[in-house]
C-alpha cells in the first residue's frame, strides 16, 4: 500500500536549520580569503626553489659548500623544496609579524589602508604562515624518507617523522638544538595563531594575553634559520640581509610597547604617583620596553660589527656525512 505524502512541516517536526558556530564560520571565511595570498605564497615558493636548484646546479650552492656530497639538485630536490618553504614562511612570518605590530600599536598617520583591510591581512597571511612552516617540515620529513634506502619501509617512515617532528629525536651535530628549536616555533604557532578562531570561548582578554606570545614564534623561528640554514652558513652578505631585516620588526615591536592602540597597555606613570598600573604590571611593561630597545641597538650593532654568528668559509671543502651539519 503506498503511503501518503505529507505536506512539509505537517504531523513531523519542522527541520532545525544549524546554524554552525562563529567560530567555524569565521575560519571557514578566513581560509578562503587566504587563498589569493598562499597562491603568492606558492609562486615565491617556487621562484626560490628554482634559485636554489640552479645555484645548487652550478656549484654555488652553499648548501654543497657545507655538505659537499649534496651536489645534485635531481637528487636532493625535495631538500631543496624544504629549504624554499622555509624561507617563504619565513618572508610570511616576518609579514603577518608586522601586521599585528602595527595593528596593535597606535595608527601611524597617513596608512592609505583601513583597519578592517589591514585586519584580514594579518589574519590570513598567519594562515599562510602556518603552512608553509608545516610544508617546509614535510618536505624535510620527505627527503629522509627519500635517503634512507637502507631502511625497511616502516623504520624508514619513522625515521624521517622522528627526526623532523619529535623534539630531541634527531641527534646529529647542530640539528640537535636547530630542529627542536624549529620544532618549538612550528608546535607554538599552530595553537597561539588558531586561538583567534575559539576567543569567544575561550574570552578575548585571555585570547589577547596568549596571542602575544607570537612574538616567541617568530624569535624561535628566526634563530632556527641564523643556527642550521646553509645559505646563511657563512659571515656573508645573505647572513648579513637576514639580520638587517629584523631592525623593522624590532622597531615596530618597541613602536608598539611605547604607543600601544588600547589605553590600557599604556605604562602611565610609575606605581604610587597616582592611578597607575600596580607595581608588577608596571615593572613588567617597563622591563618589556627596555627589552625592545635593547634588542633594537643589539641588531644595529650585530651587522656593524660583522660578529654575526656566521661561520667561516673553509678553504677546502669539508667531508660532512648527510644532514650533519658540523657544530661550530
Ligand atoms: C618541525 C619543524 C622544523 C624542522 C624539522 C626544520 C628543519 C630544518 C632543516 C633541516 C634546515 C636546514 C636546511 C639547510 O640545509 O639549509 C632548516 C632550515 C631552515 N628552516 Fe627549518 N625546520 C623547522 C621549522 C622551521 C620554522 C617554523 C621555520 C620558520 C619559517 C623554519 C625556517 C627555516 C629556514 C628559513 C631555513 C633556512 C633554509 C636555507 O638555508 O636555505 N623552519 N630547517
Amino acid at each position: 500500500m503506498a503511503s501518503e505524502a505529507r505536506p512539509a512541516g505537517a504531523g513531523s517536526p519542522t527541520p532545525a536549520v544549524r546554524t554552525p558556530p562563529p567560530d567555524r564560520v569565521a575560519l571557514r571565511g578566513d581560509l578562503r580569503a587566504a587563498l589569493p595570498d598562499a597562491a603568492a605564497a606558492v609562486l615565491v615558493t617556487a621562484a626560490v626553489f628554482g634559485f636554489l636548484y640552479v645555484r645548487m646546479d652550478s656549484g654555488a650552492s652553499d648548501t654543497v659548500a657545507v655538505m659537499p656530497f649534496m651536489d645534485d639538485p635531481g637528487t636532493y630536490w625535495m631538500y631543496l623544496l624544504s629549504q624554499a618553504f622555509g624561507w617563504s614562511g619565513l618572508l610570511w612570518a616576518w609579514g603577518t609579524v608586522m601586521l599585528g605590530l602595527l595593528l596593535s600599536g597606535r595608527r601611524p598617520g597617513g596608512l592609505p589602508v583601513r583597519r578592517e583591510t589591514l585586519e584580514r591581512w594579518h589574519r590570513t597571511t598567519s594562515l599562510t604562515t602556518m603552512a608553509l612552516m608545516a610544508a617546509h617540515a614535510l618536505m624535510f620529513a620527505a627527503e629522509l624518507v627519500r635517503y634512507e634506502t637502507s631502511l625497511a619501509w616502516a623504520e624508514r617512515l619513522w625515521a624521517g617523522f622522528a627526526d623532523s617532528f619529535v623534539p630531541g629525536w634527531y641527534d646529529s651535530g647542530t640539528g640537535q638544538i636547530a630542529i627542536p628549536i624549529g620544532q618549538g616555533a612550528l608546535y607554538l604557532a599552530v595553537p597561539l595563531g588558531l586561538l583567534f578562531y575559539v576567543r569567544h570561548r575561550i574570552g578575548a582578554n585571555t585570547w589577547r594575553r596568549l596571542h602575544r606570545f607570537v612574538v616567541v614564534v617568530y624569535v624561535l623561528s628566526v634563530w632556527h634559520t641564523l643556527l642550521y640554514g646553509t645559505n646563511v652558513w657563512y659571515g656573508e652578505w645573505p647572513r648579513t640581509v637576514l639580520w638587517l631585516l629584523q631592525l623593522p620588526v624590532a622597531a615596530m615591536l618597541l613602536y608598539r610597547l611605547l604607543r600601544p592602540a588600547r589605553r590600557a597597555q599604556r605604562l602611565g606613570p610609575p606605581p604610587g604617583t597616582g592611578a597607575g598600573a600596580l607595581a608588577p604590571t608596571w615593572a613588567t611593561r617597563a622591563l618589556g620596553r627596555v627589552v625592545a630597545a635593547a634588542v633594537l641597538v643589539g641588531l644595529v650593532v650585530v651587522p656593524v660589527s660583522g660578529h654575526d654568528g656566521g661561520r667561516d668559509r673553509p678553504a677546502e671543502t669539508p667531508a660532512t656525512t648527510p644532514h650533519d651539519h658540523a657544530t661550530e
